[in-house]
């Protein structure tokens, strides 16, 4: 939530901060600001809505400065306008600062400074941050980074942050608390940011900043400080390996709709080298250290959110099937708060696409209070649920931008599936043919994208709709969650997903003319149960829509449309595949709907507070 972009070098900021919040902007959209420094004087613009708005105000401005800080909000304090956007400033006006994060214990320190005659223009919890800053530096004689150290060690929440201070021009002081930070170290120049994507047209050298660091940024170098006690703290620099490419949405409209597509080759690349499709047997370098003790694990915990909680769904069933352990899902919003049944002997897998959520974060560290093992299954390299956990595997779709997750989630399977196979025991299922069929799904995937022609008929008769049902059984339920998920994220139709069976139970006296219900039928031992379901919304005239792969001349008499999925080799791979269509589905509804499909409201794509 919330992009920040820091640089201090010898060129002029204000592109290379712009072109980073442009990258950053899928991190919160509401407004967004830069302010630079030049010879001690610090200039700003701000303003409420996109980067883009902003881009047309600095083309109009003579801003400029080779010291600058921007930001793109996704507001939690105050509403999205432009006094509440950042950067904030202090009384006096020379101090800056950018913030990504919730200063819980911020009414209280306003309270204070109230008292001692600070004002402020702002709601947010991000102007109290600077006023203290501001206080403590003109009180009590510290250099910058003091003063912003000093700060940091009377708030309590979390952070992200940027700083400078126009009394000591050429310096940034960045510090991270729960929210990330990327450095990069150029020729001459330096960079930080939430995360790579604004660095890697500038340089490749990065220091990932870990908990509890502070770091002061000048001309002739960095020094990396811990917050709490001052420490020095030796860093070595890595290189980065996303490339520009993977950033950029190519020909494609949308990066949801690139993300689509790039499923062609991501669900085979998070398998490559890790599985042998001639016997399914699967190495996980990550996890082989620990997988004596995970084999003997006496219960596994998935913990995630959103969509990377529906893949954890889909684990169970594949963990369960061919591992024989246990398996309990939960949300780590609730994880995190209960007091669950965990010890030494339980393993704890954390799903987490942007690996920066701070409730499946704080599930982690529940887990490890316990005694769990946890695992963890990311998709940016390097994020803190990657480092936080004992282990873990990552799921290497390469960058999802779009805030809607689509290639995460079918590698996330991918990797559950890879799991599964490493913790049977010898006598289970092998999983041969299905890591030989989801090892070449990219062909079916193509099929998918190229007989779209269903799909956009559904869209074209329905997109007026107020209300979705997604109903399936089995592994099929958790894609009818994640199909209505991706429907309510980027068209705003409100929709639900349940289990096809329990409609009778409850959601079935919504039927009427006008509500479309998603069946997901697939050619296996449900597909008879499914067919009864979908004969008594028929019954009710609800718009009968079936994703199947098995067109009977039955489901052809009961159904408005067909969604043909491919057919496959293995019945695991169908849900995968139907998934895909149902991104598909979304996408093609918003579009119809005119939403802004990358950046739906009121969302970001990593969530990085409770
Ligand atoms: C997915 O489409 C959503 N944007 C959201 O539910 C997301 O999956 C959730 O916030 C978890 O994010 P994570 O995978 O980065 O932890």
């Amino acid at each position: 939530m919330c992009g920040i972009v820091g640089y201090l070098g010898k060129k002029d900021s204000v592109p290379i901060i712009l072109d980073g919040l442009h990258r950053l902007e899928y991190r919160g959209y509401d407004s967004a600001g830069i302010a630079v420094m030049e010879e001690g004087e610090i200039q700003f613009i701000k303003n409420a809505g996109k980067v883009s708005d902003l881009s047309r105000l600095i083309d109009d401005s003579v801003l400029k400065g080779s010291i600058g800080i921007g930001h793109t909000r996704w507001a939690t304090h105050g509403e999205p306008n432009t006094v509440n956007s950042h950067p904030h400033f202090d009384r006096t006006g020379k101090i800056g600062i950018i913030h990504n994060g919730i200063i819980e214990n911020y009414n209280s320190i306003k309270e204070v400074l109230l008292n001692k005659g600070f004002d402020f223009k702002s709601e947010t919890d991000t102007e109290v941050l600077v006023q203290l800053i501001s206080e403590i530096y003109y009180s009590d004689g510290l250099s910058f980074e003091q003063a912003v150290q000093s700060a940091l060690n009377q708030v309590v929440g979390a952070y992200g942050i940027v700083a400078f201070c126009s009394d000591e021009p050429n310096k940034l002081v960045a510090a991270r608390h729960g929210s990330p930070l990327v450095f990069g170290i150029g020729d001459d120049e330096y960079f930080i940011a939430s995360d790579a994507s604004p660095i890697v047209e500038h340089t490749r050298k990065v220091i990932y900043l870990d908990e509890g660091e502070i770091i002061t940024i000048t001309q002739s170098g960095y020094e990396i400080r811990s917050i709490i006690n001052d420490n020095i703290i030796n860093k070595i620099s890595t290189e980065i390996e996303l490339s520009i490419d993977e950033i950029e949405k190519g020909e494609f409209p949308h990066h949801m709709l690139k993300e689509i597509h790039d499923q062609v080759h991501t669900i085979t690349d998070t398998m490559r080298g890790r599985i042998d499709p001639s016997d399914g047997s699967a190495h996980l370098g990550g996890i082989a250290e620990q997988i004596d003790r995970i084999k003997n694990a006496h219960r596994i915990y998935i913990t995630a959110c959103g969509t990377s909680w529906h893949a954890g769904l889909m684990g169970k069933y594949l963990i369960e099937e061919y591992a024989r352990i246990p398996v309990h899902v939960e949300y780590a919003s609730e994880f995190r708060y209960r007091n669950p049944i965990i010890n030494s002997k339980t393993v704890v897998i954390a799903i987490s696409q942007s690996g920066e959520t701070a409730d499946t974060l704080a599930a982690i560290k529940k887990a490890k209070e316990f005694g769990a093992l946890t695992v963890g299954i990311c998709n940016v390299v390097g994020s803190t649920i990657a480092r936080e956990t004992d282990c873990g595997v990552y799921t290497h779709a390469g960058p999802e931008i779009g805030v809607a997750s689509t290639k995460a989630f079918t590698s996330q399977v991918a990797v559950l599936f890879l799991l599964s196979l490493c913790f049977r025991k010898d006598n289970g299922p092998t999983g041969k043919n299905f890591s030989e069929a989801l090892f070449n799904i990219g062909e079916q995937v193509k099929q998918i994208l190229k007989n779209s022609d269903s799909i956009k008929d559904v869209a074209n008769a329905t997109f007026n709709s107020d209300n979705f049902l997604y109903l399936g059984r089995g592994m099929n339920f958790p894609v009818a969650l994640e199909g209505a998920l991706k429907l309510k994220e980027i068209s705003y139709i409100h929709a639900e997903g349940y289990p096809a069976a329990e409609m009778k139970h409850g959601p079935i006296a919504l039927i009427d003319e006008k509500m479309p219900v998603v069946f997901i039928a697939s050619n296996d031992e449900t597909y008879a149960k499914v067919l009864s379901n979908i004969q008594e919304v028929k019954a009710r005239n609800g718009i009968v829509i079936t994703l199947t792969d098995h067109v009977s001349n039955e489901i052809k008499k009961i159904s408005d449309f067909i969604i043909e999925v491919p057919k496959s080799r293995h019945p695991r791979i169908f849900p995968i595949l139907a998934s895909i269509s149902l991104q598909l589905l979304a996408y093609e509804l918003a579009v119809l709907r005119e939403c802004n499909i990358d950046r739906p409201r009121n969302l970001a794509k990593s969530v990085t507070v409770e």
